[in-house]
């Protein structure tokens, strides 16, 4: 599938407006740039894209800003020169670069001070930024692997080492931000939480609900999951992957319950707690949807490698694409493809379809030649569609992982059961850690 015109062009000029995290490299930065081509090549000229994107700091927010700028200079030239319809303006993209880091849950609060400050609805926000708590790799298995068994050992890269137990930073910045008077040495006590949950998940969860008074119903929330979200990896008694052996595949899963749950009357509860609108009556039905999507495998620099090793994993990941893996995109580009289609594409390509045969995880698949496309992907528990057994037109229908188990009526029920916990849970740290830090409304 790929982000189709749209229909209806509104008579009054429109802006749509993004948020993406995480954008001065790999998938993020790839994601920018896709959303522009693809949101002037498929909106009417009375729209405008305002595209908002996070960095870490100032300087990566003005790199990031220049190389933006660059690619639509050319995406424009391109157009231009092709269209005999009118020239398209740079006024079309409005490119704005911000500051957060959610592993610091008072810039988390800031941004969406501002944000709601200013009281511009978001249409779509794209929770991109990560992390994968690697601490290296494990050269002999990673050797063997590629040698006797590439496709697998490149999309289920057990030869990278986690650091297990991996745990944020005390949150000392939010504590004086709440005027709590902390110093340094003397911060009181804080639970741990876990780094990469942190960065991965709950930073951009308690984003979201800060954000908010920013959604309409129609607002879409895309989380970026992976092919390695496993349920080996995952345990309920964990949700922040503390004790996890892998805590990013732990990370991930917990994306893939919450996202493909929440849209079930079981969890109903806790959506509506996340979205504000804990007070029930007609409003609180119209909620924005949650999406999931992942990218395949990319070649980005989120596993840490040198050049030199750089070079060899990407030789890897196109000779697993060569050897018809479906879930190597390889170029960030590419990757991209799945998420801009859950923000961009027309509500009958999307909300409606989901309605019709069921929630997906939405993933980008090449060919072998790396022609892009964006395919359901199977879910352990959950299955295609939430539906055992049922196979929508256009899924990626690989069985690759070796644990993979036949979908069935108990796996399903268990997977809710496991996301509605996980929502629960979750809804009570956000209380938690909202109370804690005195970052509530
Ligand atoms: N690469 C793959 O094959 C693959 C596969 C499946 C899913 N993904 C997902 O794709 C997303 C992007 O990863 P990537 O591969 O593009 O890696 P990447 O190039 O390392 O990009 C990660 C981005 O997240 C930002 N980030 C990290 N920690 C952050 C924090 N605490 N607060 C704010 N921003 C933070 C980074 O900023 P800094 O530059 O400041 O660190 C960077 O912009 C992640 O969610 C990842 O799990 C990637």
């Amino acid at each position: 599938m790929q982000v189709q015109h749209e229909s209806d062009a509104p008579e009054h000029p429109t802006t749509f407006r993004v948020l993406v995290t995480g954008a001065n490299s790999g998938l993020g930065f790839a994601i920018c740039c896709r959303l522009i081509d693809e949101f002037l090549h498929t909106r009417p000229s009375t729209q405008t894209l305002h595209l908002l994107y996070t960095t870490r700091d100032a300087r990566k927010v003005a790199d990031t800003s220049k190389a933006l700028h660059a690619h639509l200079s050319s995406t424009l030239h391109k157009l231009n020169h092709r269209n005999t319809r009118g020239l398209v303006g740079e006024d079309r993209v409005i490119i704005e670069g911000i500051l957060v880091d959610l592993a610091k849950l008072d810039t988390v609060r800031a941004l969406a001070t501002e944000l709601v400050g200013r009281g511009e609805e978001l249409d779509a926000v794209i929770w991109n930024a990560g992390i994968a708590g690697w601490k290296g790799v494990d050269w002999l298995k990673g050797m063997w692997g590629m040698l006797t068994d590439l496709k697998y050992a490149t999309t289920y890269p057990e030869f990278m080492i986690p650091d297990v137990g991996l745990v944020a930073a005390p949150q000392v910045a939010s504590l004086r931000s709440s005027k709590k008077n902390v110093n340094e040495q003397d911060v009181p006590e804080q639970p741990q939480l876990g780094q990469v949950f942190l960065a991965n998940v709950f930073g951009h969860y308690l984003l979201t609900h800060f954000l908010a008074p920013l959604f309409s119903p129609t607002s879409r929330i895309v989380w970026i999951s992976s092919t390695g979200a496993l349920p080996p990896y995952f345990d309920v008694e964990d949700l922040q992957g503390l004790r996890a052996r892998a805590a990013y595949e732990s990370s991930k899963r917990v994306t893939d319950l919450l996202a493909l749950t929440s849209e079930l009357p079981s969890t109903a509860l806790y959506v509506r707690g996340l979205l504000g609108k804990e007070q029930g009556g007609r409003d609180a039905m119209a909620l924005p949807k949650m999406y999931v999507t992942h990218p395949g495998v990319i070649a980005t620099s989120i596993a840490g490698l040198n050049w030199f090793m750089g070079f060899w994993m990407l030789v890897a990941l196109y000779a697993a694409r060569w050897l018809s893996s479906p879930w190597h995109p390889v170029d960030p580009y590419k990757g991209a493809i799945s998420a801009v289609f859950c923000a961009l594409s027309p509500p009958e390509q999307l909300a409606d379809l989901e309605a019709r045969e069921g929630k997906g995880k939405w993933g980008s698949t090449t060919g072998v030649y790396g022609e892009e496309r964006v395919a359901r992907t199977e879910v352990p528990g959950w299955g295609y569609c939430g539906v055992p057994g049922r196979v929508p037109e256009g899924s990626v229908t690989t069985g690759m992982w070796r644990g993979r188990v036949e979908g069935s009526r108990e796996g399903r029920e268990g997977f809710e059961v496991e996301g509605a916990r996980v929502w629960r849970e979750i809804e009570e740290l956000r209380r938690e850690w909202e109370e804690r830090l005195g970052l509530e409304d």
